[in-house]
Parts: structure tokens; sequence; C-alpha cells
């Protein structure tokens, strides 16, 4: 999704602006642009596609001394990705770039046009600029005419504005889109959408609070919040640009699937003793009034709830329910405040995890983050959270965060059993026992990233993949045909098995192909009856299991785990991995995979 970057100072400007677009490609975009001000004079340039068409444009450009800038990598929603409706959006002497969507836009537009102003973009971001200049030219005050155009907006914002009459400062305005601003030990100044732009340079930052607004200049940051100063409040900036590359692989999604092992770790660092599990995070009296469980998210996020929430109620005894979270938005939810509501989230700031967030709240439920990200939206929003500790994930297609989400809420779940005296002190052993190989089972072995390089060729037509799996593993399975779907452009279902005869195996033929996950713990005659059937009608069939399976047309041999958990994590590696083999023989871009975004800042 888009992507913000500012600085202020006298290094190369260009630079510093394009490098910190580069650590936000990751989100996903469709085209960038930058500003560039130098005493009077402003340059921008924009390019669709990928940034290294913006760094051609720019090849003869370099700023000289003091000067400051604004970037802006962008993902349509209002108006098709042009070179015109990318950002910077400019007026007669300002430049504007903007993340969120401006929701009363159509109104301002009209207005401005009825007042003789043009338009060159389709985008609800042009109005900004336009407003700010016109309050310029009423108010002869650049400070009065930005807060009085951030007073002007509705909807979901972070703003940053440059203007040729101002030209030492970079306005900013943030509601309910994140915006980050902070300074190197020179005094040079700093924004990013996410730290990852600014890691490396910046060394101490402010989170923006919605509603915050100002600008900022060699002399500092001047913060205001409902038309009053407000303090600042820094932190410093710690992270590791180099732990943010490739390390050697060919793609971040590869990376981060062999990373899973070193996260896991630290994902149960800490919370998991000998013979309890424990959060530091959670007060005692945090389960108070506590009757039953809402899940609430998207994607991979919505997968990895699902699936805990077999285990909440295996475990914990505890009634779970789980909702598509822009679903539940709309759905005028009744919510009761017995309900622990429990959103999850790898980036923290998907708007409808954020919103359904935000009602839970506003009905006044005790509500729960899963994030990977601290300081996000969903972080600040929520009462208790427990953070997922995966690191940054770049690649698009999520693979770690996934699974150090499974991992938090099964040592969640554990947790809550304790506390309700649901589980033995032996079967609490045996699910702490079972945890401490995780990191071991997840480790890629270089004959199991072989086997499956080769099986892949075989899996680059047909009319499409059924990944099919029973109880915990039919959210597996919906995951795993995400992961291929989002990589490869594949057809891919996830289904639990036992209802593939009530419809889909009506699709069954040679060229229809079954991913079947077949743990050997959790109803493996089942699954195997409803294989048996699929095979029957001809459907090509890899089953990955512990047990040989003689109608497999491609098996994947898995180890005998003694425990479910330990047959889940082993089976999503693997299907990481087919997902990204097939993506690589079909020349696709694994890690930014068309038209999708990495964080979904709109609905
Ligand atoms: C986007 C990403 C998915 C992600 C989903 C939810 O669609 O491409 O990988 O699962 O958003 O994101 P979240 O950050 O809330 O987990």
């Amino acid at each position: 999704m888009c992507g913000i970057v500012g600085y202020i100072g006298k290094d190369e400007i260009k630079n510093i602006l394009v490098d910190g677009l580069r650590e936000l490609e990751y989100r996903g975009y469709d085209s960038a642009g930058i500003a560039v001000l130098e005493k009077d004079n402003i340059q921008s340039f924009k390019a669709i596609g990928k940034l290294k068409n913006l760094e051609e444009k720019t090849s003869n450009y370099a700023s000289k001394g003091f000067g400051l800038g604004i970037g802006h990598t962008r993902w349509a929603t209002h108006g098709k990705p042009t070179e015109l409706n990318a950002h910077p959006h400019l007026g007669e002497f300002s430049y504007v770039v903007h993340n969120g969507i401006i929701e009363n836009y159509q109104e301002l537009k009209k207005e401005l046009q009825a007042e003789g102003v043009t338009f060159l973009s389709q985008t609800d971001t042009e109005v900004i600029v336009h407003l700010f200049e016109k309050f310029y030219k009423e108010l002869n005050d650049p400070f009065a005419a930005f807060e009085k155009t951030v007073e002007t907006l509705e909807g979901a914002y972070a703003v940053l504005l440059i203007t040729k009459a101002d030209p030492e400062k970079i306005y900013f305005a943030k509601n309910g889109s994140p915006m980050i601003v902070g300074n190197d030990a020179k005094g040079d100044i700093y924004f990013g959408s996410s730290d990852a732009a600014m890691l490396g340079k910046a060394t101490e930052v402010i989170y923006l609070a919605d509603g915050d607004y100002g600008y900022t200049s060699m002399e500092g940051i001047s913060l205001y919040h409902d038309r009053k100063t407000k303090a600042l409040s820094k932190r410093p900036l710690v992270g590791d640009k180099v732990s943010a590359q490739k390390n050697g692989f060919r793609f971040f999604m590869e990376k981060e699937i062999y990373e899973q092992s070193e996260v896991l770790s630290d994902t149960i660092m800490g919370r998991v003793l000998d013979n309890e599990i424990k959060f530091d995070e959670l007060d005692t009296n945090f389960f108070d009034g506590i009757n039953d469980i809402k899940i609430c998210a998207c994607g991979t996020s919505y997968n990895s709830g699902l699936a805990c929430s077999y285990l909440f109620e295996r475990q914990a005894k505890i009634k779970t329910s789980i909702e598509i979270a822009s679903e539940f938005r709309y759905k005028e939810p009744l919510m009761s405040k017995d309900t622990l509501f429990v959103v999850i989230s790898q980036s923290g700031e998907t708007a409808d995890t954020l919103e359904a967030l935000k009602m839970a709240k506003a009905a006044g439920l005790k509500t729960m983050a899963i994030c990977n990200v601290d300081n996000s939206s969903i972080v600040r929003l929520s009462d208790y959270t427990l953070l997922t500790r995966a690191g940054i994930e770049k690649g698009v297609a999520s693979t770690k965060a996934f699974a150090t989400q499974v991992m938090t809420m099964w040592m969640l779940s554990l947790y809550m059993a304790q506390h309700r005296n649901t589980m033995s002190q032996e079967e609490i052993k045996a699910e702490i026992d079972a945890i401490r190989h995780i990191p071991t089972t997840v480790m890629v072995e270089d004959n199991l990233h072989e086997k499956i390089k080769r099986l892949s060729k075989r899996y680059l037509h047909g009319h499409g993949f059924f990944f099919i799996g029973r109880d915990l593993f039919f959210p597996l399975a919906l995951e795993g045909a995400l992961k291929l779907k989002e990589i490869s452009y594949l057809h891919a279902e996830g289904y639990p098995a036992g209802e593939m005869k009530h419809g889909p195996i009506a699709l069954a033929d040679s060229e229809l192909f079954t991913i079947a996950l077949m743990p050997k713990n959790i109803h493996y005659d089942k699954i195997k009856s409803n294989v048996e059937e699929l095979s029957a009608r001809d459907a090509t069939i890899l089953a990955i299991s512990p047990l040989e399976f003689d109608l497999a047309d491609d098996f994947i041999k898995t180890k005998h785990a003694e425990h479910p958990m330990s047959e889940f994590f082993e089976m999503m590696v693997i299907t990481q991995i087919l997902a990204l083999e097939i993506s690589v023989r079909l020349g696709n871009d694994v890690d930014m995979p068309r038209n999708l975004a990495k964080s979904v800042t709109v609905e």
C-alpha cells in the first residue's frame, strides 16, 4: 500500500527519498514520485511501475546544499495507476503526498472547481493542495492555511506538504493512517509512513497520533493537536537495516521461510517456562468477566485465527468465533461485554481490522491484539497486545508472520487453559515439549527443498488446485491455497476435506490438482477416505503425510511427529516452499506479486 517519506537537511535529498521509498517497496505500489524544494525552486519527478523507473528519470538530478523533499509510492485507489495520478500532487506553488482516503473529496473538488481551480488527476489527494493554496491566499499565513485545510478534510490521511510560500518547512498531518517524524544527531528531519523507511537515518522518532499536525524545519518539530501545541514524546529508533536485506536468498519470501526457526524461538522466548506458559503482557485480572472470544482479522491473519479457534475451544474450553473484519464491520454485529475481542494483524495497520477493533472498543469489550508491529495503530488502540516477534516481513505473501501468529495463539490457548484449569499439569507439560521442538521442526532441509523444487514443474498448469485438510489442517489448507494464488496467479482453493463431496468434487479430473494434508495425529482415516474419493475421479493427488499413501500421484513424506501442531508446522513449510517454487518457475515477481499490497490501509 502507499508509502510516504520526507527529509529536511543538507544531504543529497533525492537519494534519501528514494532510499526510504525502497524500504517501503514491500508494501506494494504501482507508481512513485518525489518533489524537492531548494530555496524557491521545486523539482518534481514521477514514474509508473517500479522505483527503478523513477531512478532512471532522476538520474541527472541531484540537490545541492540545504533543501527539503517529499516522496511517495502509490497503490491506486481513486484513479488508475498513471503518472498524472501519482503523487506528489501540485497546485500553483505547493506539493502534497498523502496516504489514506479523503472521504469528502468529491464535494470539496466541486466547490474548488466552481471557484475556477483546474484538477489534473482523478485522485482524492489533489483537493488537499488546492485547498491549502486557496486558504493561503485568504489568510496569507501558511500554517493557518494548513491548519484550516486539515480541519476541512474528512477521512483517513497521513499528509506531507511543501510550499514555496514557506520554503524551509514540511507541513504534516495524521489521522487514521500511520506517520512518523524523527531526527538524527545533526538535526536533519525525516518522515516515514513506517519506521522501516527511517532505519539507519533517524535516531529518535515520534509516532504521531490521530489528529496531530504541525510543521518541521531545521529549528525542530512543532506539533499541534486541536489548535494547541503538544509536547514531543520522542523515542529512540532501534533496528538493524541489514536484517531487512535478503541475506543471500533469492527472494525475501524465501529468506523469511528459512528464518522461521529463528523467529519462532524469539516468539516463545521468556514465555515458555518448564511447566507453564507466562505472558508478562497480561495481568492477573485479564480474564475477569470473560466468557467467550471473538477473533477478527483479514487474509493470512484470518487463517491463523481460524486455526487457533480450534485450539482455544479444545484446550482452553472457551467458546470462540471468528469473523473476517470487512464482513464484521457492516453486519451490525451483536457484541456483549463478556467477550474478549482478539484482532490479529501482521502490520497492525489493516483498515478493516482497525475499524472492527474500534467498534469493539466502542461497545465496551476488552480487546487484545496479536500483532507483529509495535506502536502500530492496532497495538496502540488495544487494551492488551501480544507481539509475535517475527521481525520485518518484506515478502508480500506472508510466511513467518503466519507462523508466529499461530505460535503466539497456541501459547495463549495454553495460558488460558492454565488459568481455567481445563488441562492437567501433564498435558500442559506435553504441549510445552511440543512447542520447544517447533523451531527445529520448521528448519528447511536441503533435500526437502530440492524435492519440492523438482515436483513443482508438474504443477504449472491444470484448471485449479484444491488444498484440503480437516480440523486444524483446514485453515492450513486455506493458507496453502492463499499462498499459491498470491504468487503463482493460479486458481487455488482451500477446502475442508469432508466438504469436497458437497460440490467441488464435480471439478475432479486429471487436470485438477489436489494437495492433501494428511497428518497422522488428526482424523487420518477420515481424510484418507476423502482423498480416495478424489482419486477415484482421477484427480491428480499430491499427498503430504508421514504415512505412505499408494493412491497419491506425488508424495511428500513428513516426519512421524507425535503432536498435531508439529505436523501443522512441518506441512506449513512445505506448502510455503511449493508456492514459492511454482511462482519461480512461472517467472513471477515472488516478493511483489501483481495487484497485492502488504499493508492494506484502505477498506
Ligand atoms: C494484505 C496482505 C496479506 C495480509 C492481509 C492482512 O492482504 O497482502 O498478506 O494477510 O493484508 O494484513 P495484516 O497486516 O492485518 O495481517
